[in-house]
């Protein structure tokens, strides 16, 4: 018998609903960004976030049945976003859910928000266990081993800024557009890695990361050159950054995976569409004996699609969620 699940995503400035059939297929993903809106203020600004995702629910939850071509008779389970994210904007999200399931007497299921980012993986070729994700966004930076279906042991996480976190503030300091980690992607494939930075790797052993010190050696150099009256060609700042954040990412991705044994790598989360960054974790795992999925560009941003494969697995588990659900903006994975 088919599954079909409902999926909703509110939880920062993607408003999105999607239909996915039986935890794999894509019936449909409707993703409407408000980037445009934040822009001018240099990144998400909250209220604005929320405003927008109430302005377009509905539209959007109407055009993901439209186009995955379903009734709600057809639903199985309505899967959403619970946490972690922006308060308000969650509660767009999970209170249409809780409308919904209400009227049509559907099942429930809150999902955490890195939890749909690894099952994006799921979407593109089926999880087998034990596994190892590096998961990268503009909210995290994060190693989470599974041994099984709904199972997150976090094992390493940042002590400080999430890698998107660093990027976007870098490329604020390089006077670049909102959300920069494209720009200085872009960029530091035009340049050369000639700027000497620094690398947290922590203690011995340590699966943490620390990206705030890295930051602020970027912006040092920039001031320092300015008040020289030199200035820096963009490109090379741009790929001395990359080159720095991508050595550590990979380095412990390895090590992690060596001490866990596992033999199988997923990359989620926005960060995951650095090209520099699938190309070298690509490069190392092929080289390692590893078998690595990535998520196509579309399903490495935010998008309900991934919320539903992972409400899909979190519905075949029995895990249900009732009226009480709420958005939980510091919610662990677990
Ligand atoms: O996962 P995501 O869509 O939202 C969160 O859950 O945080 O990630 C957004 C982050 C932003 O910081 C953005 O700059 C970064 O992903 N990003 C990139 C690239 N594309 C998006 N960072 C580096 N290189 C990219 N190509
Ligand atoms: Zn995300």
């Amino acid at each position: 018998m088919s599954q079909i699940i409902l999926g909703i995503e509110t939880s920062c400035d993607e408003t999105s609903a999607s239909i996915v059939k039986n935890g794999r297929e894509i019936l449909s993903n409707v993703v409407s960004s408000q980037i445009e809106s934040h822009k001018r203020f240099g990144g998400v600004v909250p209220e604005i976030a929320s405003r927008h995702h109430v302005e377009q629910i509905t539209y959007i939850l109407e055009q993901a049945m439209v186009e995955g071509n379903v009734t709600f008779d057809d639903i199985d389970a309505i899967a959403v976003t619970e946490g972690p994210g922006l308060v308000g904007a969650l509660l767009v999200g999970v209170n249409a859910a809780k409308a919904l399931a209400f009227a049509h007497k559907k099942p429930l299921v809150g999902v955490h928000h890195i939890a749909g980012h690894i099952y994006a993986n799921h979407i593109v070729e089926e999880l087998t266990f034990p596994l190892l994700t590096l998961v990268v966004s503009g909210g995290h930076t994060e190693l989470v081993y599974m041994k099984d279906h709904g199972s997150f042991e976090v094992i390493g996480e940042t002590r400080d800024d999430a890698v998107g976190e660093a990027y976007d503030k870098v490329a604020r300091t390089l006077g670049l557009p909102y959300p920069g980690g494209p720009h200085i992607d872009r960029l530091a494939h035009e340049g050369d890695a000639t700027i000497p930075l620094p690398r947290a790797w922590l203690e011995e052993g340590s699966f943490d990361f620390s990206f705030s010190g890295l930051k602020s050696a970027v912006i040092n150099t920039l001031h320092n050159a300015k008040q020289k009256g030199e200035t820096l060609p963009v490109e090379n700042v741009a790929a001395s950054f990359q080159e720095s954040v991508i050595e550590v990412l990979v380095k412990k991705t390895m090590d992690a995976a060596e001490e866990k044994k596992v033999d199988r790598i997923l990359l989620a989360g926005g960060v995951a569409a650095n090209k520099g960054l699938r190309r070298e974790l690509t490069a190392t795992c092929e080289e390692k004996g590893l078998r690595l999925t990535i998520p196509p560009l579309s399903l490495c941003t935010d998008n309900a699609a991934m919320i539903a494969a992972a409400g899909s697995i979190m519905y075949d588990l029995g895990r249900r969620s009732d009226d009480r659900l709420n958005g939980r903006p510091g919610l662990e994975l677990k």
